[in-house]
C-alpha cells in the first residue's frame, strides 16, 4: 500500500516568492468576520475566521482562540477534541500479547488500511521517560542522598520509549476507537527487538550490525513507499552515570547487563570505554508488517535527527531532508544513488542504505541574529544564498561533531552551517523546504523562524539553493484573537489547500513566566494560510495544557481528522525540588483526566494521543472542544442534571422573512449549554403541491437551517437561524410544508435535552 507522494507543481519563481515577518503577509492581511449568529446575550465564540483562501478544507474556516494558561486542551467550538489513548493504556497483538502507551508520544503518522480513510495505522514516537512520574526518580542536586534506581524502575523506562503500531477505526458518530487485539499492533522498545544497521558504516566497530532497540525518538517521517522513519535525537542522556550532568537515567550503572554500556552514546559524550554508536540514527519501519523488527540507516548520518521529509520529482533520485536538533547545528539532504520505483518493494526498502549525504552551507550566514533576547528585528540578513557540501563517509558515525572539526578554521562552521536549531523540515507544495528554526539563545533568537529553502531551478539534486526567513516567531501586535503570533515553532504539516500547520515548543521553564514568551500563554498549534488574503498571517487552532507541547500534527488522508500528541504536561514537577510522588497537590498539571488551574479532579498528568474532528451534523453526542470538560459550576460533585430548555417563540413564522433575513427564535435554559438550533422541513413545489393535495404532500425533509452557540449563563437568548445561501435560493422556488424545529441543550458534563416544536409558515 503507497500513500500518496508529495505533489510537484513545477518550478518555484522569483514572483511567487513572499518574504513575510512575524507571521504578517506584506500586504492583503485580512481577516474576515464570521459572525454567523445573533449576539443577544450570547457570548458568541465567533470572532474573526481564518479564511484560507484558495480553497477550504474540515479545519480551515475556524474562529481563531485566544492564547491560554489553563490546564486544558483547546480547539475552537465547531470542534471536538478526544483522547484517543494515554500513558500506560494498554492494547493487545492478536498474539494476546499485552502492550502499554509509552511516554511522551511526539511523531505521528496514520497510514491507511485498505485504502480506507477511516481506518489505519498510528505510528507514534515515545520519545524520553519521566523518571518521576514513573517511579519517582528525581536527580541529585534535587533529593540529595536519593538517587538509585532499581533495574526494575530502568526496566520501565525502556519499556516506556520506541515506538507504537496502533491499529485504529472511526465509527459512524466520527469518533476513532482503538482495534485490539490486532495483528498489527505491536511496540519497539529502547532495548528490544534488534535492528538491523544498514549502509556504509554497518559492521564497523562501535556500530556493529544490530542495535539494542531505539531510543530518543523524537518526530520522523514518511516514506512513498508506505513505510515510517523514525528519528532518534537527543541520544546521549541515557548511558551516562547518575549524578553526572546531563542524565536522568543511567541505564548504564543500573541495567546490570553487559549490553547496556552500547548507551554510552560515543564520543564527545563517552565517558569511558568503547565508543558506541548504537543510537542517533533514522530508523525506518514497517507498520504494515507484524514481523518487520526496523532497520537503522548508516547512510543518512548521526546526529540529533528531528525528522525527515521526502521529495520524490519524476526522473530524480529520491531525497529526503533532514535537520540536527541542536543550537548552531545544520541542515541536511540525502540523495538516493537507487531510484523510486511504484510498486518494487524490494528496491524501495534499500533506497536509504546508499546515496550522498550534504549540508547546507549558508550565505552571508546560517544563524539569524538579534541584538537582545526578545527581539523581533533581526540584525542579519534574512535572505540569500547557499551550496550542499558532502559529508564524508568516515563522519557518518558522529556527523556534526566531525564536520565541525573539518570546518573548525575561522569558524567557518558557525558563520555558514550553524542555524538556529533546526525542528521540522517540510517539503512545501511546490517542492521548495520549511524548516522550523525554533531559537537559539547564543545568537538571542528567543522566538525563532520558518525557513524556506528553494533548491535552484527546483531540482531536488541541485547543489546550490536560495533561502528567506519565510515566518517568524514573535508578537506580531494584532488585536484579533489568536493573531497575537506564535514562537517557537516545532512541528509543520501542510494541509490540501496550502495553509501551513505549525506546532510551538517554547520551553516548559520558559511558559507563562514574565520575560518574551508571555504573550504566548501555553504552547499552542496555528494555522498559517501561505496564498490568499490572509497569506502569512498565524491564526491561533489549538492550546496545549500546562507545560505541555504539542506534536506530530497529522491530517488523515481526507483531512476529516487532525491526529495530534501532548507531549511532558506537568513536566517541571520532575525538575522541581518541591514536587513528592504521588501527591497530586504538587504536581503541576494534572491533565487529561484533571484540570490543575481550575482545581477540578487532581490526578497524575498522562502525555496523550487526541483526535481532532469537525463535530459531525446530526451526530448523537457533539463531545467537546475542549479536554477535559469543565466541571460542574462551584465544583464538588460531577453535575448528572440535564439542563431544562424551553422554546418561547411561536410556532406560526414568516416564510419571506426565512427567505431573507432569517427567523430569530427565544430560548430559555436552566445552567451554561452549547445550543444547537435546527430547522428541517419538506420542501415542495408549487406544481407538487396541487398535484398532491396539501395534506398528503410527502416531499423530501431537508435541513433548511442550523445553528450553534454557547449559552455563558442560565437565562433567555435569542438565536438567528439563516439558511445558507443555496438553501436561500432553493426556497425562493420551494414552499415549505410543516417544518421541525428542534433545540438541543448539552451542559458542560455533556448531559442533554432536546426540544422540538412545530412551525407553520405563512
Ligand atoms: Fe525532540 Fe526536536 O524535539
Ligand atoms: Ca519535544
Ligand atoms: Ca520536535
Ligand atoms: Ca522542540
Amino acid at each position: 500500500m503507497e500513500p500518496t507522494t508529495v505533489p510537484e507543481t513545477g518550478k518555484l519563481t522569483q514572483s511567487t516568492r513572499r518574504s513575510f515577518i512575524r507571521g504578517i503577509a506584506t500586504a492583503g492581511a485580512s481577516t474576515a468576520a464570521a459572525v454567523t449568529l445573533e449576539r443577544a446575550g450570547i457570548d458568541l465564540f465567533a470572532t474573526a475566521t481564518a479564511d484560507a483562501a484558495p480553497g477550504t478544507m474540515p479545519f480551515s474556516q475556524f474562529s481563531a482562540i485566544a492564547p491560554s494558561s489553563a490546564d486544558a486542551f483547546q480547539v475552537p467550538e465547531g470542534y471536538r477534541a478526544d483522547v484517543l489513548i494515554r500513558f500506560g493504556d494498554e492494547f493487545a497483538s492478536d498474539g494476546g500479547e499485552t502492550l502499554a502507551w509509552g511516554y511522551n508520544n511526539d511523531f505521528l503518522a496514520f497510514f491507511p488500511l485498505g485504502g480506507k480513510p477511516d481506518e489505519g495505522l498510528l505510528f507514534a514516537n515515545h520519545e524520553y521517560p519521566s523518571p518521576f512520574f514513573q517511579h519517582g526518580y528525581k536527580e541529585q542536586d534535587l533529593d540529595p542522598g536519593k538517587h538509585t534506581k532499581s533495574a526494575a524502575d530502568v526496566q520501565a523506562e525502556q519499556d516506556a520509549v520506541g515506538n507504537s503500531i496502533l491499529h485504529v477505526k472511526r465509527g459512524i458518530d466520527g469518533v476513532w476507537t482503538i482495534v485490539s487485539p490486532s495483528p498489527y499492533n505491536r511496540r519497539i522498545y529502547g532495548d528490544r527487538p534488534a535492528l538491523e544497521f544498514t549502509g556504509p558504516r554497518a559492521g564497523d566497530a562501535g556500530i556493529g550490525d544490530f542495535a539494542n532497540g531505539s531510543l530518543g525518538n523524537c518526530s520522523g517521517g514518511i516514506t512513498p513507499w508506505g513505510t515510517a522513519l523514525s528519528c532518534e535525537e537527543n541520544f546521549d542522556g541515557y548511558g551516562l552515570a547518575l549524578g553526572t550532568s546531563d542524565s536522568q537515567y543511567g541505564w548504564v550503572e543500573n541495567g546490570g547487563e553487559p549490553e547496556d554500556a552500547e548507551y554510552h552514546p560515543g564520543p564527545p559524550y563517552r565517558a569511558t570505554g568503547t565508543p558506541y554508536a548504537k543510537y542517533g540514527w533514522v530508523c525506518e519501519h514497517d507498520p504494515y508488517d507484524p514481523s518487520d523488527s526496523g532497520r537503522k540507516h548508516t547512510a543518512l548520518g548521526r546526529f540529533r535527527h528531528e525528522n525527515t521529509a521526502f521529495r520524490q520529482a519524476p526522473g530524480k533520485p529520491f531525497v529526503l531532508y533532514m535537520g540536527d536538533d541542536k543550537a548552531n547545528e545544520g541542515i541536511y539532504r540525502f540523495v538516493s544513488a537507487r531510484a523510486f520505483q511504484p510498486g518494487r518493494p524490494a528496491n524501495n526498502r534499500r533506497i536509504l542504505e546508499a546515496g550522498a549525504l550534504f549540508i547546507a552551507r549558508f550565505e552571508p550566514e546560517g544563524r539569524r541574529q538579534f541584538a537582545e533576547a526578545g527581539d523581533t528585528e533581526p540584525i542579519n540578513a534574512t535572505e540569500g544564498t547557499g551550496t550542499w557540501v558532502p559529508v564524508l563517509e568516515s563522519e557518518l558515525d558522529d556527523t556534526a561533531t566531525k564536520l565541525r572539526a573539518r570546518f573548525a578554521a575561522g569558524s567557518e562552521y558557525d558563520t555558514h552551517f550553524a542555524t538556529n536549531r533546526p525542528e521540522d523540515v517540510e517539503v512545501g507544495p511546490d517542492g521548495s523546504v520549511f524548516v522550523a528554526l525554533t531559537n537559539n539563545s547564543t545568537v538571542n533568537d528567543s522566538h525563532g523562524s520558518v525557513r524556506r529553502i528553494a533548491e535552484d531551478g527546483s531540482d531536488p539534486t541541485a547543489l546550490s539553493f536560495t533561502w528567506e526567513d519565510y515566518a517568524a516567531g514573535g508578537p506580531t501586535g494584532r488585536a484579533g484573537v489568536g493573531e497575537g503570533g506564535f514562537s517557537s515553532p516545532d512541528n509543520l504539516v501542510f494541509d490540501s489547500q496550502k495553509n501551513v500547520w505549525v506546532v510551538t515548543d517554547i520551553s516548559s521553564s520558559s511558559l507563562n513566566r514574565p520575560g518574551p514568551y508571555e504573550y504566548h500563554a501555553n504552547n499552542a498549534v496555528f494555522m498559517v494560510p501561505t496564498a490568499g488574503a490572509n497569506a502569512g498571517v498565524a491564526f491561533r487552532f489549538g492550546n496545549a495544557p500546562v507545560e505541555a507541547e504539542i506534536t506530530g500534527p497529522y491530517f488523515t488522508p481526507d483531512e476529516s481528522t487532525l491526529f495530534l500528541n501532548v507531549q511532558h504536561p506537568g513536566e517541571t514537577t520532575g525538575t522541581s525540588a518541591d514536587s513528592v510522588f504521588g501527591d497530586m497537590q504538587t504536581y503541576s498539571s494534572w491533565w487529561p483526566e484533571g484540570n490543575r488551574t481550575a482545581d477540578q479532579n487532581p490526578s497524575a498528568p498522562l502525555p496523550s494521543l487526541v483526535a481532532v474532528t469537525r463535530i459531525l451534523e446530526d451526530a448523537g453526542e457533539p463531545g467537546s472542544p475542549v479536554i477535559p470538560p469543565p466541571a460542574a459550576p462551584g465544583g464538588g460533585e460531577p453535575d448528572r442534571t440535564r439542563p431544562r430548555v424551553e422554546l418561547l417563540s411561536r410556532g406560526r413564522q414568516s416564510l419571506g422573512r426565512l427567505r431573507t433575513r432569517g427567523l430569530a427564535f427565544r430560548v430559555r435554559v436552566s445552567e451554561p449549554v452549547t445550543l444547537t438550533v435546527t430547522l428541517r422541513g419538506q420542501l415542495t413545489t408549487g406544481r407538487s403541491l396541487r398535484r398532491l393535495g396539501k395534506a398528503s404532500a410527502r416531499g423530501k425533509v431537508r435541513r433548511i437551517a442550523r445553528a450553534r452557540v454557547r449559552v455563558e449563563r442560565a437565562g433567555e437568548v435569542t438565536v438567528r437561524l439563516r439558511p445558507s445561501t443555496s438553501m436561500r435560493l432553493l426556497l425562493r422556488r420551494e414552499r415549505v410544508l410543516p417544518a421541525l424545529l428542534q433545540v438541543k441543550a448539552v451542559d458542560a458534563a455533556r448531559n442533554t435535552s432536546t426540544r422540538t416544536k412545530q412551525l407553520k409558515f405563512k
